[in-house]
């Protein structure tokens, strides 16, 4: 049971051509591909950065999570993902913790990682993510 790394850094609703100018054109980093998440109602595209990643989140519409996000507080820094190992009991040292969770049990997330939010109120503001290769 450990924290590897910061597995990525995600930013919700920036505008798509202008982060390809500045994360690849300009800083250099690899994009390394988009993938739709069909539960969640978001794309995600992936830019490379040393051991971590830069994830941006684009809703498929306003009804979305990502999406009611966007309305409410406008583009920016949506969540902070970490990287585990022993994914399952974490889960259970933060339930008994009685840290706020946003699902019961781990979700398939992008990357085949399995997945779980703890609330931004558990969390100083910030979402945070836990992922595991599943
Ligand atoms: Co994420």
């Amino acid at each position: 049971m450990r924290v590897k790394k910061i597995s990525h850094v995600a930013v919700a609703g920036s505008d798509l051509e202008q982060a390809k100018v500045l994360f690849h054109d300009i800083l250099g980093l690899d994009f390394s591909g988009s993938e739709r998440v069909e539960h969640e109602g978001v794309t995600t595209h992936f830019y490379e950065a040393g051991e971590s990643s830069i994830e941006l989140l684009e809703p498929f519409s306003a009804e979305t999570p990502v999406g009611k996000f966007l309305s409410k507080r406008g583009p920016g820094l949506h969540h902070i993902a970490l990287e585990v190992e022993g994914l399952d009991d974490y889960v259970l040292k933060l339930k008994e913790a009685r840290i706020v969770l946003l699902s019961e049990e781990p979700q398939l997330g992008a990357h085949n990682m399995r997945i779980i939010f703890i609330h931004p109120k558990s969390a100083g503001g910030v979402l945070i993510e836990l992922c595991e290769k599943s």
